[in-house]
């Protein structure tokens, strides 16, 4: 059997992989982590301790599980938890039994002409530089967008709540532009299940880019006001205050949020930026979904149609 270690495999995104790859009996699940004492989601996966500062001791417990493919889905916010996820890949290097590396990324495809946008970007970069420079096979999972943020909180899903451009319970939208930016989309659980499809794949290719729908914030504004029937509250950020970083904040999903305006403005800003600049349309071609074409993934009508009708 196939072991999948995946590291961080209790957050957001590594849970949900965590939860499709336990219905796959051809595969041996392993979850990587810090503690010891994390409760695993499911009782019969074993939640391996590494310390991720002792590259030589994580390679000892890849062989000793025997891991040939590592899912990494660390929250890569800071220079230590990248640290974290390059010491990973030298373990992975090291390791005797370990062939196949996916990083955390799951976003859009970074390239270093957008770090002035987003200098968090470097982080993806160095993993896929040390991928590259290694002997691992690698694949860089693309899903764009998560659309589970516009289901919240109705929604099923591992990710934490939080707003972006539209509070559909209070009919609330702050939008960056005009509105007409194209954004590829895909459902946590859909990516999941093209991921898990790719692990079959002899060869894979640099970015696995999958897109379960693309559409823009007017469209998903317009579907959201069809299916509530409510006139929503709208407010259109110019190009010039997302640069400048004076951007509407849209209502938050979670009131007891301890995040400050000036952290939500950051937060705000820099999606902004990102889609102005067109980062979440990506080409047509080459996406995971014409190798996969028995999968259906949800579009945006249908995750809106599923959370919000009545409500
Ligand atoms: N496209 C989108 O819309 C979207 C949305 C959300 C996330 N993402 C991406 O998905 C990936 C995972 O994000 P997430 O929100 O699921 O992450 P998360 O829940 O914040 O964190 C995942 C795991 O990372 C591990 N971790 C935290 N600090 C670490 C450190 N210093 N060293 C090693 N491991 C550490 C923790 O596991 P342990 O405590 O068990 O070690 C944690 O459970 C990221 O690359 C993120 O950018 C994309």
């Amino acid at each position: 059997m196939t072991v999948i270690a995946v590291a961080g495999g209790s957050g957001g995104v590594g849970k949900t992989l965590v939860e499709r790859l336990v219905q796959e009996p051809k595969f041996k699940v392993i979850v990587l982590s810090r503690q010891s004492t994390q409760e695993s989601a499911f009782p019969e996966i074993p939640v391996v301790q590494i310390n991720y500062d002792d590259v030589q001791s994580i390679a000892k417990t890849l062989d000793t599980h025997n891991v040939h493919t590592i899912i990494s889905a660390i929250g890569l916010i800071s220079d230590e938890t990248s640290k974290s996820q390059l010491n990973l890949i030298d373990a992975a290097e090291l390791s005797a039994t370990t062939k196949r590396f996916i990083p955390s990324e799951f976003s859009f495809i970074q390239t270093a002409d957008l770090i002035p946008i987003d200098p968090s970007i470097q982080y993806w970069l160095d993993a896929a530089d040390r991928l590259q420079k290694s002997s691992l096979k690698y694949t860089r999972v693309i899903p764009g967008y998560f659309m589970d943020y516009w289901g919240m909180p109705h929604v099923q899903t591992n990710l934490q709540p939080y707003t972006f451009g539209i509070n559909i319970a209070k009919r609330e939208a702050a939008i960056p532009g005009d509105g007409n930016d194209v954004i590829c989309m895909t459902y946590t659980h859909d990516m999941a299940t093209y991921v898990i499809k790719a692990l079959d794949l002899d060869e894979w290719p640099e970015f696995s880019v999958i897109v379960g729908d693309e559409v823009t914030y007017n469209q998903i504004l317009s579907m959201a006001q069809e299916i509530t029937g409510a006139k929503f509250k709208v407010t259109y950020d110019s190009i010039e205050q997302i640069n400048t970083g004076d951007v509407t904040v849209p209502p938050s999903l979670d009131d007891t949020s301890d995040d400050s305006i000036e952290e939500l403005k950051e937060v705000t800003a820099l999606c902004s930026r990102l889609i102005v600049n067109g980062v979440f349309q990506f080409p047509k071609e080459n996406r995971l979904n014409a190798r996969f074409p028995e999968v259906r993934p949800i579009t945006m009508r249908e995750l809106l149609e599923k959370c919000w009708k009545g409500r």
